[in-house]
């Protein structure tokens, strides 16, 4: 089954994507920011907005940081179309508080709710709250438990569980989901481990922004392993957009932000001492000069409208159809996205000659 390529943005929730001192985009990781800028995203029609979830700021602690799950909450309430996507640490929540979280803002949001299950690297995040920083494979034994149960008691199954880790009697949530059986499950993470999961348990696997031959490798890997009678597995992407009207204008605004990242280099040392040099994710990210988050501008969606277009295209018939992006200042080149590339987009979509047919995609 083909589906349609969406859109989404990551929420502001701690600051800049690309770089912390650009006079462009002053650092704002504010309630009222975030608001308005889904709000923004929404009428713009973007289709989807990812809530990452930090306790602590991950860069540099004493700087700012939104609380993912009040500010879905609120978010759900203030819109109306666009999916509301917020990350967990299964370490940071029991499943039966967390499956409950979900299910009032899944109902509050009127079925446009999900949650994006993160596996955790920052170390001081929860070894200085005391829970621990287990180590990377077992943190995804603990997760595979957590989300097996998260998972049932969203579909509104009563339920006793008695693993290595949780021993729950007798339980069931109630309203059940009120629109459809249970909220969309997303994971982020890039391992073994996390391959496994999302196979088993997932129905979107989110993959760090990086060159389309490696990410239809990672989605071939991924899309042939058996999925206990669930639907087909599907991809979102993760990257930074540096779109203009030529590729030179491109490539000049790509280095503005590459140069200034580089007066973060101070922050993202203790970035990089504070993370599990285990996670897959990190290592990706190593691989080329990038700007951005989550592998960022190494998806190569640099160029002029029309590069940037085609190379959406292209992911798309590889098998992604939600492009979670990031922008830099976020507002302006949010709203040049969806006024120039959206639209080049969807004329390739559905322009004669040149339509993507189901035929012509390798993965569904
Ligand atoms: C799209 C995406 C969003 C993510 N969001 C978060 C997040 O909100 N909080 C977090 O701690 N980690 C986040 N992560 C990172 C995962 O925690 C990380 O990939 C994890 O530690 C798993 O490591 P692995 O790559 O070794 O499997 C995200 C990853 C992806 C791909």
């Amino acid at each position: 089954m083909t589906h349609p390529l969406r859109f989404g943005i990551w929420a502001l929730v701690h600051g800049p994507r690309a770089a912390h001192q650009d006079p462009e985009e002053p650092y704002d990781a504010s309630w009222q920011r975030n608001r308005d800028l889904v709000l923004k995203a929404e009428a713009l029609g973007f289709d989807s907005t990812l809530v990452a979830q930090h306790t602590i700021n991950p860069h540099q602690e004493d700087l700012d940081q939104l609380e993912a799950w009040s500010a879905a909450a609120a978010l759900a309430a203030l819109t109306s179309r666009i999916e509301i996507i917020t990350a967990i640490k299964p370490y940071l929540y029991h499943p039966v508080v967390l499956a409950k979280m979900a299910l009032g803002i899944e109902n509050i949001s009127r079925g446009r709710f999900a949650i994006n299950l993160v596996n955790a690297w920052n170390r001081p995040e929860l070894e200085r709250a005391g829970i621990g920083f287990a180590e990377h494979d077992e943190r995804y034994a603990y997760g595979r438990e957590w989300i097996t149960l998260v998972s049932r008691l969203l579909q509104g199954e009563r339920l006793t569980h008695k693993g290595r880790y949780f021993d729950v009697q007798d339980y069931a949530l109630r309203p059940k989901d009120l629109y459809r059986a249970r909220p969309r499950i997303y994971v982020g993470g890039e391992s073994e481990p996390a391959r496994a999961l999302v196979a088993d348990h997932g129905d979107v696997w989110f993959i760090n922004g990086q060159p389309l031959d490696d990410v239809a490798g990672l989605i071939r890997d991924v899309a042939e392993r058996p999925r206990n009678a669930a639907p087909p597995l599907r991809f979102g992407l993760s990257a930074f957009v540096i779109a203009r009207p030529t590729t030179d204008e491109a490539e000049a605004a790509h280095h503005r932000l590459l140069r200034l990242a580089e007066k973060d280099a101070p922050m993202k040392a203790i970035q990089k001492a504070n993370t599990d040099p285990k996670v897959v994710m990190m290592q990706t990210m190593q691989k080329s000069a990038r700007v951005g988050s989550n592998g960022g501008t190494a998806a190569g969606l640099v160029g002029s409208y029309d590069e940037v277009a085609d190379r959406i295209i292209a992911f798309y018939a590889a098998g992604i159809e939600l492009f979670m992006l990031q922008f830099q200042p976020f507002e302006a080149e949010m709203k040049r996205f969806a006024e120039e590339v959206i639209p080049r987009v969807r004329q390739r979509q559905t322009g004669a000659g040149s339509a993507l047919r189901d035929s012509d995609r390798r993965v569904g």
